[in-house]
């Protein structure tokens, strides 16, 4: 598929740790539309990852950058105008972190210094973003940033700890900053919901497996999968999507939207056949 639907622009994308994370498989789908990019991730992800193979297969360079840093993000968007000789067109925020779920501290036992991490790195690193970019004018008009999100900021599910927190403010500072900078500069601002994906961050989740199987049967669609979710990060990035701002956009097969489906249910009818229903 070569549109050329991002032809001529240039970009930021944080978060390629691996050849699952959904960054990976946007800047892949970027390069494949014509456009150029930096790629950004913190310097322990450079080293664990495999980020610079995509440098190479993109023809893009890779400057480090923690996203919790402004020091960090002033020199991002330096070294990125610099190597552009000129402003960026879009930037995709897909960064989590959270202490509490990987050293598996339960939501009525949190440690309150990794709830501020938590926040810090995958929230408040979204208003440092869009900040840092507001400040050094570093994105044209008509430009688009968006960030990664989950439906857990609307619903609980079970299991996602602290980071249900963290997704409700990321989803509040993209409505927020996006009517600032919607007014001022006419940079759009979005998040994206997708549907739970087996990629390094997702696995942090707890019963993930449960959870995709869960979300598949509940959703009429089926889950979206990375290189989907990338697909419609495209559309945001390009002209087609120019009036879209300040939205929290479910791509998730319909799970949001729904209460039970037929197939969740049947699934649902097989347990009372178990003599115990396990009880955590
Ligand atoms: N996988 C899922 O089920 C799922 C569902 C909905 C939303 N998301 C969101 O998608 C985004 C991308 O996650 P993914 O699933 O591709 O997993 P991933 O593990 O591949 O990506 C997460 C990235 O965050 C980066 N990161 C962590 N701390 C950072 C910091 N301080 N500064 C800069 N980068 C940092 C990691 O290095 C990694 O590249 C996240 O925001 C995640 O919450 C994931």
């Amino acid at each position: 598929m070569a549109e050329n639907l991002l032809k001529g622009k240039k970009g930021i994308i944080f978060g390629a740790l691996n050849d699952k994370s959904i960054a990976w498989k946007a800047a892949e789908k970027a390069h494949q539309q014509g456009a150029e990019f930096v790629l950004t991730n913190v310097p322990v992800s450079i080293r664990m990852g495999t980020i610079n193979e995509l440098a190479e297969k993109t023809n893009s360079i890779v400057v480090p950058a923690d996203a919790a840093s402004e020091g960090d993000l002033e020199n991002l968007f330096k070294e990125s105008m610099k190597h552009f000789g000129g402003k960026v067109d879009f930037v995709l925020h897909s960064v989590a972190m959270s202490l509490n779920v990987r050293k598996k501290r339960a939501y009525s036992d949190l440690n309150y210094n990794f709830l501020e991490k938590t926040l810090d790195i995958s929230a408040i690193s979204f208003h440092k973003l869009l900040q840092t970019a507001f400040k050094m004018d570093a994105i044209n008009e008509w430009g688009s940033v968006v960030a990664l999100s989950y439906v857990a900021a609307q619903r609980t599910l079970y299991g996602y700890n602290d980071m249900a927190d963290a997704k409700a403010l990321l989803e509040s500072i993209a409505r927020s900053f996006g009517y600032i900078y919607g007014r001022d500069k006419k940079v759009r601002v979005n998040t994206v919901s997708q549907s739970p994906t087996p990629t390094t961050a997702g696995s942090g989740v707890k019963g993930l497996d449960k959870l995709l199987d869960f979300s598949e049967r509940m959703s009429p669609l089926g889950n979206a999968d990375a290189e989907e979710c990338a697909d419609f990060l495209i559309t945001l990035f390009s002209d087609l999507t120019r009036k879209i701002t300040m939205q929290n956009l479910f791509h998730d097969g319909g799970f949001s939207s729904m209460g039970m489906s037929l197939k969740a249910m049947s699934q649902y009818e097989k347990s009372f056949d178990c003599d115990e229903i396990p009880v955590d």
